[in-house]
């Protein structure tokens, strides 16, 4: 497929849509991008600093039609970041994932298609095929989606709509399913920078349950070039899975950016587990390898970097722990759970 000349990238501000900004930054020298973000408690702005003049920063929602409209102009592609991508908050309310995950999506779809624009992508997840443990399979784009948290269900109603409007009128729909990311500019409510976080303060790395639960760990970096892959070869109509190919427990996680910041294995603390809790999620990504994209960082050399970025931009993740917002989101979830620790194992 030929360049596209100018992109909207919905939820620009966040983490991972920042990170595809910059690698499109990097690798399509000719292409304009609109950098669209409602700035939400996740969205920063500081992710898009110095990414130069072929940027240009919209603040808006993805639920208003005129915003959208506005940003719409001249744009050739749209690829849609823009969620709600806390699997807690989303147990603690799940509205404001229905209002961006599924009505934002149709707004975006309805003014793409009135945009004429020429391709869009959604980004999706994972989730979408529910819980696969007590099996060694891995999950392929034919399955049946089987979302179970209120997240991931608003994550798979976005994906009927995004395929329906393919269906329905003929818009050129592509999805990307992309495993847990991490990497720098996360949000720390994730396990990976919460953890990192905690620890470079000296503080409980709150494990759910038994730290049994397996995701397959993605360096941002190639989740972007997933990404960007699809967007330039998938087939119409289909979705890809992106995935490291690397499944890492809770306890994992935990034990390895310890022992990478050279911090006592003590701060963990087995706490009440996530209700419903998805214990595997491991996806297939032979179909968008099959499109020549690799994944690249290996798990050990992520971590690492990552783990290096927060050390080195304690100013960066100092500003968000600070804030009310994210001070009272960690008392709500967390405190009642710290109360009740758990043994290890128990
Ligand atoms: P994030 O929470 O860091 O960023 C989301 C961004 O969307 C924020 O900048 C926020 O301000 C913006 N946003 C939220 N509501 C909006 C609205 N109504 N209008 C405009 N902007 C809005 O999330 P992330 O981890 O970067 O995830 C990005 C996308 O990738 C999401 O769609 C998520 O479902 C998907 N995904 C994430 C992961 C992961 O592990 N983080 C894995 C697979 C897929
Ligand atoms: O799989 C892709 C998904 O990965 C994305 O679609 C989501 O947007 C993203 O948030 C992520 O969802 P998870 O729920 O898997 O990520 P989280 O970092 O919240 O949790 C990862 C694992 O760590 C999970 O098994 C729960 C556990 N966990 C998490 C937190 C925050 C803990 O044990 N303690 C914690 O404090």
């Amino acid at each position: 497929m030929a360049e596209f000349n100018r992109i909207l990238v919905t939820g620009a501000a966040g983490f991972i849509g920042s990170g595809y900004v910059r690698y499109v930054v990097e690798q399509h020298a000719a292409t304009q991008l609109v950098a669209f973000d409602a700035l939400t408690y996740a969205g920063n702005p500081q992710n898009l600093d110095g990414l130069g003049d072929r940027v240009t920063f919209v603040r808006g929602d993805i639920a208003d039609v005129e915003a959208v409209r506005a940003a719409m102009e001249g744009v050739d592609a749209v690829v849609n970041f823009a969620a709600e991508s806390h699997v807690d908050r989303s147990l603690q309310d799940a509205r404001p994932f229905v209002r961006t995950n599924v009505e934002g999506v149709a707004v975006l779809l309805d003014e793409a298609r009135r945009a004429r624009v020429r391709r869009f992508l959604q980004v999706s997840t994972d989730e979408v095929y529910g819980d696969l443990s007590g099996s060694d399979r891995h999950s392929l784009e034919t399955d049946v989606l089987a979302p179970r948290s209120p997240y991931a269900a608003t994550k798979a109603a976005a994906e009927h709509l995004v395929r329906s409007y393919g269906i329905s009128y003929g818009m050129d729909v592509v999805i990307t399913r992309g495993s847990n990311t991490y990497g720098p500019r996360q949000y720390p409510e994730k396990i990976i920078p919460l953890f990192i976080t905690n620890a470079l303060m000296d503080m409980p790395l709150p494990l759910y349950g038994q730290g049994t639960a397996v995701r397959d760990y993605l360096y941002v970096d190639d989740h972007c070039a997933g990404i960007d892959t699809v967007l330039h070869l998938g087939a119409s109509g289909e979705a890809y899975n992106l995935g490291a190919r690397t499944e890492v427990t809770g306890v994992e996680v935990a034990r390895s950016l310890l022992r990478h910041l050279r911090k006592p294995e003590g701060l963990i603390q087995f706490v009440a587990d996530r209700p419903g809790h998805d214990y595997r999620y491991s996806v297939d990504p032979g179909r968008a390898e099959a499109l020549g994209w690799v994944r690249r960082v290996a798990w050990d050399e992520g971590l690492a970097a990552t783990a290096r970025w927060y050390a080195d931009n304690r100013a960066w993740w100092d500003a968000v722990r600070g804030s009310a917002g994210f001070r009272g989101y960690v008392q709500r979830h967390y405190g009642p759970r710290l109360s009740q620790t758990q043994a290890a194992g128990e």
